[in-house]
């Protein structure tokens, strides 16, 4: 964390849905770190609210639990009781917003909803009923919406109660220090951004790829599917964040009008360079793995894709004509989040290589996840009596070059949404424009192909970025 941060004005902290899977597994864990950091609010209390009754020592025992297990930080018992001293817990029975308001303690509050989406509308409501909208900043999960008609219906019922600077929508991805550093990369170095553009770039692709299935959820899955879980948020955020053009200062208006600018040049999805797909039995590190057919709660002709790829292109400038490849999947043969820049190859060739990769134009690797890394391909000679070339890397690890191990994505966005700080939170005009871009697939799908788990995905996804190739593969 930046020590140049301003300390943590006294508010509240409510979590909505505060003994399910996202507050257990994300959000204790990060006000733990928060806690550890110093970075908590300097006054307030941290009220979680469900509907089933918990005792307060029984909601202690589950957020310590959680500490304990996925804290970045380990469990030490004088960090721990900064956050148990100021945990209560609220049963949302039918006086359970007024008893929410009863437990408050500052005029000022950070309100997550980590309910299912089909709550949050109610929740704002119930809310505004018992007077808790002045001094809420809502923090609200994705997905923000199923499709274009839900986010605007969605997104009325928020703006009917608060006003657009109150409402702080996460798309985790760019809580992660890796997402951020793409700006100071390209805006912070005066090299990249004179070839950041169609006259050097010859095509550009990110992945988000997991090995994991969809685990016990398959019947959150089934109302999600890869188009709308990756693509409509976490894919085109980054890509928005690599693309969109230098802002007028950093401020985050200025920030987030560039990436609203950059989504509407990119232009909606066209069915024909889409490849949809969903994994069938295989094997991941040596381990058979179901299909997803098999897996708990999905119907025998489930139709929904947990792998998609596409083919995009930006409308303008800076980018017409260069490639754009997004692929996203489950059951991978491993996790990475990777963008991968080709650059353009050398107009004449003098160089023979010893096997056709030792050609390769040069590329920039940008590796989010797991990896945290930036590496640069180019060629050099092959030391001996003739001129003969190999690609090599120059690459920059942020393990090796900082020791600070960096924060989770749900500690710097609490923060930043504590600080009101909007810059690395999705507006309302981003989101909206996500969901036209890929509501034409979702309106009329190309059909489902099958691929086996361990790989990645259809072959007809190697067809689609034909003559180049994944860099992945
Ligand atoms: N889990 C993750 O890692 C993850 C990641 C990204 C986004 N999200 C998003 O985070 C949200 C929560 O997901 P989750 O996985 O934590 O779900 P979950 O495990 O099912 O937990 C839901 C929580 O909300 C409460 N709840 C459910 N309906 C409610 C209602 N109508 N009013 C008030 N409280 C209600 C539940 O307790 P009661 O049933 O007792 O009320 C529980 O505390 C969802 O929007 C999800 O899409 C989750």
């Amino acid at each position: 964390m930046p020590d140049s941060r301003p300390s943590t004005p006294a508010q509240d902290i409510v979590i909505i849905g505060g003994t399910g899977s996202l507050a257990r597994l994300k959000l204790f864990p990060a006000l733990y770190d928060l806690a550890v950091d110093d970075m908590l609010p300097a006054k307030g209390k941290i009220v979680g609210a469900a509907r089933t009754p918990m005792s307060e020592d029984a909601y202690r025992e589950l957020a310590r639990q959680s500490v304990t297990l996925y804290a970045r930080n380990g469990y030490d018992e004088e960090a721990w009781q900064r956050i148990a001293a100021r945990l209560t817990f609220v049963t949302l029975d039918d006086a359970g917003y007024d008893n929410l308001r009863r437990a408050l303690t500052q005029p000022a509050r950070l309100v997550y909803l980590a309910i299912p989406p089909s709550a949050f509308g109610t929740a704002v409501r119930a809310l505004s009923k018992n007077g808790l909208i002045e001094g809420t900043r809502l923090l609200i999960e994705k997905p923000f919406g199923r499709d274009l008609p839900s986010a605007k219906k969605l997104d009325k019922e928020l703006r009917d109660e608060l006003d657009e600077s109150q409402i702080f929508r996460i798309d985790h991805y760019l809580g992660k220090e890796t997402v951020q550093n793409i700006l100071v990369f390209r805006f912070g170095n005066s090299l990249f951004e004179r070839v950041w553009n169609r006259d050097a770039i010859d095509h550009i692709e990110i992945t988000v790829a997991e090995s994991e299935g969809i685990g016990g959820r398959g019947s959150f899955y089934e109302e999600v599917g890869a188009l709308r879980d990756v693509v409509q948020n976490h894919l085109l955020q980054i890509l928005s964040i690599l693309t969109m053009e230098p802002p007028s200062s950093f401020d985050a208006e200025s920030i987030r009008d560039e990436k609203e600018k950059l989504l509407r040049a990119v232009q909606p999805l066209d069915k024909m360079r889409v490849v949809r797909g969903q994994y069938t039995r295989g094997r991941i590190d040596g381990h058979a793995v179901k299909g997803y057919l098999d897996e708990a709660a999905v119907p025998d002709d489930s139709d929904i894709e947990t792998f998609v790829a596409a083919r995009v292109e930006i409308d303008n400038w800076r980018w017409a004509g260069v490639p754009i490849y997004l692929r996203t999947g489950k059951r991978m043969p491993y996790k990475a989040t990777e963008i991968e820049i080709g650059f353009r190859d050398v107009p004449r060739s003098y160089f023979g290589g010893s096997y056709p990769h030792d050609m390769e134009p040069n590329s920039l690797r940008l590796a989010i996840q797991p990896e945290e890394e930036i590496s640069f391909s180019l060629l050099a000679k092959v030391p001996g009596p003739s001129i003969s070339v190999k690609p090599v890397t120059m690459s920059f690890s942020y393990e090796a070059s900082f020791s600070a191990e960096p924060a989770e994505a749900y500690e710097r966005l609490i923060l930043d949404a504590m600080l009101g700080d909007p810059t690395l939170f999705v507006r309302s005009d981003s989101v909206m424009r996500a969901w036209e871009i890929v509501q034409p697939v979702l309106d009329d799908p190309p059909p489902l192909l099958d691929y086996r788990a361990g790989t990645w995905g259809p072959k007809e996804a190697d067809k689609l970025i034909a003559p180049d190739e994944w860099h992945l593969r």
